[in-house]
């Protein structure tokens, strides 16, 4: 068997949606954190565009080119052997048509990436299932979407009157009629997160949406402690003296046993 035969599937995380089995997802960026990850048994490595703050020290996303992104997919595809990969779409790189967003995705799957990641809600859906009927699984983001922050006016959270908790329903649902296969809820009060998930068309993966979703995802840098600014639904796992790799087996456990996020890390 090859190493990517072995790898975690789009269908097996599916699967263990299904099975009631916590998803346990960390952002990645290079080869040996996407090593130690992967021993320490996380499910889905996540390039993600926060890459650009993390590591570029930008204030946001959006300086962030579609280049940097193949580069790190690339990297991390060559240090992981069990997790998925998938891989943000940066800023620019699939707003504008179905052939942009097909011609730059099909780069990041060849750089590596078993799935795309695009932020954005039942505008994309045509978008969604353009990349879907060429063989490129998709997932999607709700909920407070990075690469809007100077629409929304900051990083705060979402969903959290009626009307826009109405409309999150309706582009989860638009979304997973066009055919995401997996959904990040970004910064949505639980509750909420709870409901979309328990409609169980796509598995669901919270950061700040409680613990109701089907997994979780924390940028690596928040939860070992190294970004400075970390947000509230942050919890640091690098603490009583842990290494790295312990860090991320706590990390894990704590996904798949349900006590992480706890009530302080969400809305
Ligand atoms: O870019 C990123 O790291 C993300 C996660 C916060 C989900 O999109």
């Amino acid at each position: 068997m090859t190493a990517a035969a072995s790898r975690r599937t789009v269908p097996a995380l599916a699967a263990m949606a299904h099975a009631g089995e916590k998803i346990a997802m960390l952002t990645c960026y290079d080869a040996s954190f996407a090593a130690v990850l992967d021993r320490a048994g996380v499910d889905a490595l996540l390039i993600g565009d926060s890459l650009g703050m993390v590591i570029g020290g930008h204030a946001s996303t959006l300086p962030v080119t579609l280049d940097e992104m193949i580069y790190h997919t690339r990297c991390v595809a060559a240090g992981a052997r069990q997790a998925l990969v998938l891989a943000d779409m940066s800023f620019g790189s699939y707003q504008a048509s179905r052939e942009q967003a097909y011609a730059n995705a099909a780069r990041l799957m060849a750089a590596g990436a078993q799935m795309v990641k695009l932020e954005g809600g039942a505008w994309l859906a045509p978008t969604v299932e353009f990349l879907v009927a060429r063989g490129i699984p998709v997932c999607g983001h709700l909920g407070l979407q990075p690469q809007s922050v100077h629409r929304v006016g900051g990083y705060k959270a979402q969903g959290k009157t009626e009307a826009s908790a109405r409309v999150l329903r309706e582009d989860a649902q638009a979304l997973a009629m066009a055919g995401i296969e997996l959904l990040v809820l970004e910064m949505v009060p639980a509750a909420l997160a709870a409901e979309v998930t328990a409609q169980g068309t796509v598995p669901t993966i919270g950061i700040g949406a409680g613990p109701g979703c089907s997994g979780q995802v924390l940028v690596l840098y928040d939860m070992l402690g190294i970004y400075p600014k970390p947000a509230r639904f942050v919890r640091n796992f690098m603490t009583d003296g842990k290494t790295i790799e312990a860090a991320i087996g706590a990390y894990v456990t704590a996904v798949k046993d349900g006590s992480f996020p706890g009530p302080e890390h969400y809305f």
